[in-house]
């Protein structure tokens, strides 16, 4: 009989858990991380149970595939403060904080069309500065537009 306290799904050989992540954000990660299912990995995904850190949180399992230390920036802008554990022959090897990059250069663009960085001539790439770590919130260095975790999300995803 499950006790609640046993784990929802068998441990992986080798590959790549990410924890904690905030509830609902898991099929986005994955469409970010351009998972669709049908590469071949075996791939769990728990949504919506119980934490003791986050309320409620997402899990996703993916064996046979070593998730790389630059993704980590990404993953954290939708996922903040997920774990990322890296599987080993059954072992943790590794285990990275999602924590999202103070500065955060050329990866997103400017929401405000008259933004210089939006500027055809101008060769500038653009730069964000992180205010809010969970939700993500990003303030543009050239003209202080400020980017929301749902702009972010979206952005992300409307180029992956
Ligand atoms: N895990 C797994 N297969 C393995 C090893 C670990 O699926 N071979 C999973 C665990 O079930 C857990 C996550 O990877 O969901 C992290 O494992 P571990 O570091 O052992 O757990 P915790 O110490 O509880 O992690 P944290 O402190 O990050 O919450
Ligand atoms: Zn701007």
């Amino acid at each position: 009989m499950r006790s609640g306290k046993e784990p929802i799904l068998r441990k992986i050989k080798d590959g790549t858990i990410i924890d904690h992540i905030p509830a609902g954000q898991a099929l986005n990660l994955l469409r970010l991380m351009a998972i669709t299912g049908r590469e071949g990995f075996t791939l769990a995904l728990v949504m919506n149970v119980e934490s003791r850190k986050l309320g409620r949180k997402d899990i996703i399992k993916v064996e046979g595939l070593e998730l790389k230390p630059e993704d980590t920036d990404k993953i954290a802008l939708i996922a903040p403060m997920a774990t990322i554990n890296v599987v080993r022959n059954y072992e943790v090897v590794e285990k990275r904080k999602a924590v999202p990059p103070k500065v955060v250069e050329g990866a997103l663009k400017c929401r405000n069309p008259n933004c210089i960085t939006n500027k055809p001539n101008e060769p500038i790439k653009s730069k964000f500065r992180t205010i809010s770590y969970n939700p993500p919130k990003l303030v543009c260095e050239y003209c202080g537009h400020v980017m929301t975790h749902e702009d972010i999300v979206k952005q992300l995803l409307s180029e992956a």
